[in-house]
């Protein structure tokens, strides 16, 4: 059996999590929208045509935030054709997706769905195809209380008060050369400062996210960064990440090794930030929203459709992803990166949220199941809250040719001050061994162990699906108390979560 200690000191912590890293993700794409979350005439559809079942779900996964409408959607999206009476929308041509939109789904449907699961809304503009005015004309609608053009369109349209929508994305992966209006990163700073100013005036409350680079493999990256935020750093809050990983195909080792490829993108990009402010000789400190992250699974032909070949369609089933266990422990890592990085990072989405590289997967007519990756984001969510807590480990590794020394075993420890409890979580890499963890607290008074969860399967291929949930967690037997000092065994390629209670 392998091992790995563990040490924690009361005195010692990384960062306050802001619960806002458990977002997720609406993108007008595939089914995410329609027979995802919107489905008029569905048994389980309330009045509004939203799914009762699916509210459920997204309720009980602890979902926080919810970006939309895209994505790369949103860059030649009209915001203006998805609002008003639904016969006088629009049909229009979707040019990310190849797809026929609707436009039945839109800001007013999103906010009021939002509304339903509790979470903050992250709207996202277009400036692809767009610019100051329609981003300006697109607050207002918003967020301004009354007596203009478009805030009495939107009371027309049945909302009285603003909607106060705190967080807006300036554009989507501007970087990329698959996006409508791709644009050099001059370019694009240049338009995101002059749009994030005018939205500033309209409402001085809102927090503006600058597009950062679209994935750490980016040739352009880390100058887009480096050159986004010298245009943007005045007016802008947070700077965008995106990551997804795929590369199964290179065996499970280096398949999940790449969470330390995330590590390395926050700290480069994080770095970037901290020269640009000097650059610039300002006190303000940029923080950071990784507002599309996810495992990137083989999807399978039933679904996938090459989009450039197929004729245009409204809401065709593209990227469903069945993801297995082992995709659920990358994605569990990738969580954990961002927790360790809790003090910089203050919004996550996690992308998608239903049917496109999913948590939650719907049956059009049909019912509802939970994808693997819905339970480690399910267990961070409703449990790590409050204070990471520095780790210093050391246990046994493997090399991985690109990105060096890799522990197998991945943790992360959370202090709940609230509630007096302590979340270790962790991930074990090693596809033959069973690995002995062993947990010191010191200057903590643990009490005893309220829960010991685990998620493993008999093959790391293995995956759920429809009416077959064969990846599920169990609670577990074994951890032993001891003083400061908690040990627990963990199964090859599984996931983990102790709670510890603490004494007042
Ligand atoms: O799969 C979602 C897509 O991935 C988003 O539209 C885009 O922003 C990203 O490239």
């Amino acid at each position: 059996m392998l091992s790995t200690k563990i040490t924690c000191n009361k005195n010692y912590l990384l960062g306050e999590i802001d619960t806002r890293i458990y977002g997720s993700f609406l993108e007008h794409m595939g089914r995410v929208i329609y027979t995802g979350v919107y489905e008029p005439g569905h048994k389980e559809a309330d009045e509004e045509g939203f799914r009762g079942d699916v509210l459920d779900r997204v309720r009980e996964m602890g979902v926080t935030a919810v970006r939309y409408p895209g994505g790369n959607f949103v860059s030649s999206y009209h915001w203006e054709d998805g609002v008003g009476p639904k016969e006088q929308r629009p049909k229009k041509l979707d040019l990310a997706w190849r797809a026929m939109e609707t436009n039945a789904f839109g800001t007013d449907e999103f906010m009021r769905w939002v509304r339903k699961i509790g979470a903050s809304p992250i709207m996202t503009i277009n400036l692809g195809t767009r610019g100051v005015e329609e981003a300006a004309n697109y607050v207002e609608y918003c967020n301004f209380p009354k007596d203009t053009k478009y805030s009495d369109l939107r009371r027309e349209h049945g909302a009285e008060k603003p909607y106060q929508i705190k967080m807006w994305c300036l554009g989507n992966e501007m970087d990329g050369h698959w996006q409508v209006g791709h644009k050099t990163a001059y370019e694009y700073g240049r338009l995101a400062a002059e749009a994030g100013k005018v939205m500033k005036r309209i409402d001085p409350e809102i927090e503006l996210i600058a597009c950062g680079s679209s994935l750490s493999s980016m040739d352009t990256f880390p100058n887009w960064d480096m050159e986004v935020l010298e245009q943007t750093y005045e007016v802008i809050d947070y700077l965008a990440l995106h990551q997804y990983y795929g590369g199964q195909e290179k065996g499970t080792k280096a398949f999940l090794a790449q969470s330390q490829d995330m590590e390395e993108y926050i700290k480069t990009v994080r770095s970037v930030a901290q020269v640009v402010k000097h650059k610039l000789r300002t006190q303000k400190e940029i923080k950071f929203s990784i507002d599309e992250w996810g495992v990137w699974a083989a999807p399978s032909d039933s679904v996938n459709r090459e989009i450039e070949k197929v004729p245009w369609q409204i809401s065709p089933a593209i990227s469903e992803q069945i993801y297995t266990m082992e995709d659920a422990l990358l994605f569990a890592s990738m969580q954990m990166v961002m927790l360790r990085n809790a003090d910089a990072i203050k919004i996550a989405c996690q992308a998608l949220l239903t049917n496109v590289s999913a948590c939650i997967m719907t049956e059009a007519g049909g019912g509802v199941w939970l994808q693997t990756i819905y339970y480690p984001f399910y267990y961070f969510s409703n449990y790590a809250k409050g204070v990471v807590l520095e780790s210093h480990v050391s246990g046994s590794g493997y090399d991985c040719e690109s990105v060096g020394r890799v522990l197998y075993l991945d943790t992360v420890t959370v202090w709940n001050r609230e509630k007096e409890e302590i979340i270790f979580f962790a991930v074990n890499r090693s596809e033959e061994e069973s690995m002995q963890a062993e947990l010191r607290l010191e200057g903590f008074a643990p009490s005893g162990v309220l829960s010991f969860i685990q998620m493993y399967a008999e093959d790391g291929k293995m995956t759920n699906q429809y009416d077959h949930e064969a990846v599920i967690p169990k609670e577990a037997d074994g951890s032993v108390l001891d003083g400061e000092c908690c040990t627990v065994c963990v199964p090859p390629l599984s996931f983990s979560m102790l709670r510890i209670s603490l004494h007042n």
